[in-house]
């Protein structure tokens, strides 16, 4: 009788590792975003488990295109993609949400030698990385609970050295930095990418693409109104979590194309002067007066390219899809 090898199959449980922010750090960022004269929440706190789940429905919606678009790259062009990045390769999700489209990478790679996680979403995260481990038994699926804009080290395989390190960032969630801070950000994981064997590093990264303001408006403004709660979930999450009282009726969302900075911003718009509480601070807000919620910026393929330079990589390859609404890039580090 052949013995089988138990090792291939002793993986399904991920490790998880929990370096998420401390509970004070969005009580900071609310009292000091709602100080300021123009008042602003960061969009990294939209992803608490009900702004984790409202996202995953926006990407079901028909306006929103990214999600759907990245994916029909991510199939006609799998195979190529793949042969890009190469053999025994160890894959860091930046922000891996539910973990579904590295299924399509992950499908197309040859003897994958481990996948990383990275997620805000404690809950989130566990759950899909979870399911990965028990649908692909032999890869070695690592979570980690963090806020991938801190320094998160990742750490190495236990089989030992990957011949390349690979950051995986989809649903042009760059984006979501202005400009010069999504240049930085590039530079500080080049560094993290670079570790490993014998090929080098690489991210293989979704942006966004510029295209007629309707269909963008459209995508931050879904009919269905899916978006508009995802946005106002987050006054929602600061009476949930930091004692608020904020009345969500009496704040209405706004999603704008921004021609001069390339972004669509979306915004909470208050519908009447009112005074709201947060812990034992007060805040006032005038009739029409918004809280600015999130930037998403929209590129053009070679104004991203030039960014990747400058961050120090090599844009070797890009794929998008017939439309041109989306491109995914593959950068060496
Ligand atoms: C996660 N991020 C890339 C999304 C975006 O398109 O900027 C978040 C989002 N906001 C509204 N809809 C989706």
């Amino acid at each position: 009788m052949a013995l089988l090898d138990l090792t291939r199959f002793g993986r399904a449980a991920p490790r998880f590792l929990d370096m998420a922010p401390a509970q004070a750090d969005f009580a900071r960022a609310v009292i000091d975003g709602l100080s300021r004269p123009e008042k602003q929440l960061p969009c990294a706190f939209f992803y608490d488990s009900i702004g984790s789940a409202l996202f995953d429905k926006i990407c079901d919606t028909p306006e929103y295109y990214p999600t759907r678009t990245e994916i029909s790259i991510l199939r006609d062009d799998g195979e190529a993609i793949a042969q890009r990045l190469g053999r025994a390769v160890q894959l860091v999700e930046l922000g891996s949400g539910s973990s579904l489209k590295v299924r399509l990478l992950l499908n197309q790679l040859e003897a994958p030698m481990g996948y990383v996680g990275l997620d805000i979403s404690r809950d989130h995260l566990r759950m899909a990385c979870e399911r990965l481990a028990a649908d692909y038994p032999t890869l070695e699926v690592t979570a980690i609970c963090a806020d991938y804009h801190d320094e998160v080290p990742i750490p190495p395989p236990r089989d030992g050295m990957p011949r390349r390190r690979v950051g995986f960032f989809p649903g042009s969630t760059l984006g979501n930095l202005t400009p010069p801070h999504a240049e930085a950000f590039l530079a500080r994981w080049r560094h993290v990418l670079r570790f490993g064997g014998t090929e080098g590093g690489g991210m293989l990264i979704g942006i966004d693409l510029r295209k007629d303001p309707a269909i963008l408006e459209a995508a931050y403004d879904d009919a269905a109104g899916i978006t508009a709660t995802f946005n106002l979930n987050l006054l929602a999450r600061i009476n949930r979590e930091l004692d608020g009282n904020f009345n969500l009726a009496a704040f209405r969302h706004l999603a704008l194309w921004d021609a001069d900075r390339g972004c669509m911003s979306m915004y909470l718009v208050s519908r009447l002067n009112q005074i709201v509480r947060v812990a034992d601070q007060r805040f006032a807000f005038l009739e029409g007066e918004a809280i600015h919620t999130e930037d998403s910026f929209k590129y053009t393929i070679e104004g991203f390219q030039a960014m990747a330079r400058r961050a120090g990589y090599t844009p070797a390859a890009v794929w998008t899809d017939p439309d041109g609404l989306f491109s995914l890039h593959w950068l060496e580090a």
